[in-house]
């Protein structure tokens, strides 16, 4: 027998370790290769067949997401919004969408997490399998920053959230199948520490009843992006697998390796070295672009050296001597050399930015 899965993505949040981008912005909708990231865990759940999926926003940005995705008709989805007054934790948003899940077994996917091999199989089982907890794990070289599981012939005994001395390496990855069984202990547990109601400790009430929670390790690549160097990481990975095309105007300017190049783009006197991808009416001038670099829409980019980095839509780079590298840049964002005396760096930083200068 088949079992009818709903989608349960998870977009609500602080997102404190993103600000300031996140003071202005749902870090969910941060682009990366020049498409928000929350879109990536869209087509995931699509591609796998399901096609109602709830996603949780938060107050202050759900109006943002809403914008963003619509009632879901163009990923070929339908979409219901669910609000969660706070951020409490994963399992308290989803004892927030018990309604909307109702008696349905669903995936709940993390709204900033990419994985690369998406999940139709992994979907495909657990609607065949009557298991009632599928989780995802994956090795990872930092344990103690992630819900770690430890395994005992094949079987999961113990979840701890971002342990101090990790017993496995084996990290849980931000995707998550649960039949109703989850509400129960999702109900049943305290607040953590940190004052969340941790997803973790839910799956774990779970082991212990003696539910079935079956453990598959993931092998392709798998990116939270919840912190500016994961950003750039999952930018460089997409960017990896990205596929050429070239739809500006290049003159007098050279476009190298992998690079994709939206309509309305105008390069002169420009040097792009792959894999780049530059957005729709993006302006490059006396510049060079190097790898792993996405320019979002309407950037101008003139007499300066970009790389490594990601810049979103309306912003401009203009007459810097040094080479930008490892960076992310918001909307609208104004770095440029002035040459009014006294010569001296002048800023309006937002709360919480990061500046390093040469
Ligand atoms: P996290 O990255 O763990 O939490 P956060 O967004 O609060 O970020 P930070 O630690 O930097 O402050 O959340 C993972 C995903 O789940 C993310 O897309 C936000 C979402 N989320 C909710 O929707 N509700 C919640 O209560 C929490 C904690 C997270």
């Amino acid at each position: 027998m088949r079992r009818e899965v709903k989608g349960l993505i998870l977009a609500g949040g602080r997102g404190t370790r993103l600000r300031p981008l996140t003071h202005t912005s749902a870090k969910q909708l941060v682009p990366v290769a020049n498409k928000p990231v929350l879109f990536y865990g869209i087509e995931s759940l699509a591609e796998a067949g399901i096609t109602e999926i709830g996603i949780i926003i938060a107050p202050e940005t759900g109006g943002e997401i809403r914008a963003a995705v619509g009632d879901g008709g163009r990923f070929g989805i339908s979409v219901t919004y669910i609000e969660q007054d706070a951020p409490l934790g994963l399992a308290h948003a989803v004892l927030t969408a018990e309604r909307f899940l109702a008696d349905a077994p669903f995936v709940m996917y993390l709204g900033d997490n990419l994985l690369r091999d998406g999940i139709v199989e992994l979907v495909d089982r657990f609607r065949t399998e009557q298991s009632d907890a599928l989780i995802l794990l994956t090795p990872v070289p930092d344990p103690e920053n992630y819900g770690v599981a430890e395994l005992e012939d094949g079987r999961i005994v113990s979840l701890t959230e971002k342990p101090e001395e990790p017993r496995t390496d084996l990290a849980l990855v931000g995707v998550y199948m649960f039949t109703h069984a989850v509400f129960d202990a999702a109900r049943a547990i305290e607040p953590s520490g940190r004052g969340e109601l941790e997803i973790t400790d839910a799956i774990q009430r779970l082991v212990d009843s003696g539910l079935s929670v079956d453990p598959h390790v993931v092998t392709g690549w798998w990116k939270d992006t919840g912190q500016v160097q994961d950003m750039l990481d999952a930018n460089q990975l997409i960017l990896d697998d990205l596929s050429p095309r070239m739809e500006g105007e290049l003159i007098d300017s050279r476009a190298e390796g992998r690079v994709a190049i939206d309509p309305d783009v105008v390069l002169e006197r420009s040097t792009v070295r792959g894999p780049v991808i530059i957005g729709r009416g993006a302006r490059v001038t006396d510049a060079y672009i190097g790898p792993y670099t996405a320019v979002g829409e309407d950037v101008t980019i003139q007499r300066a050296e970009l790389e490594h980095s990601i810049v979103l839509a309306g912003s401009s780079i203009r007459d810097l001597e040094g080479r930008i590298e490892a960076s992310l840049i918001g909307r609208n964002v104004s770095l440029s050399r002035s040459p009014a005396l006294p010569r001296a760096y002048r800023f309006v930083l937002g709360d919480n930015a990061e500046i390093a200068i040469l």
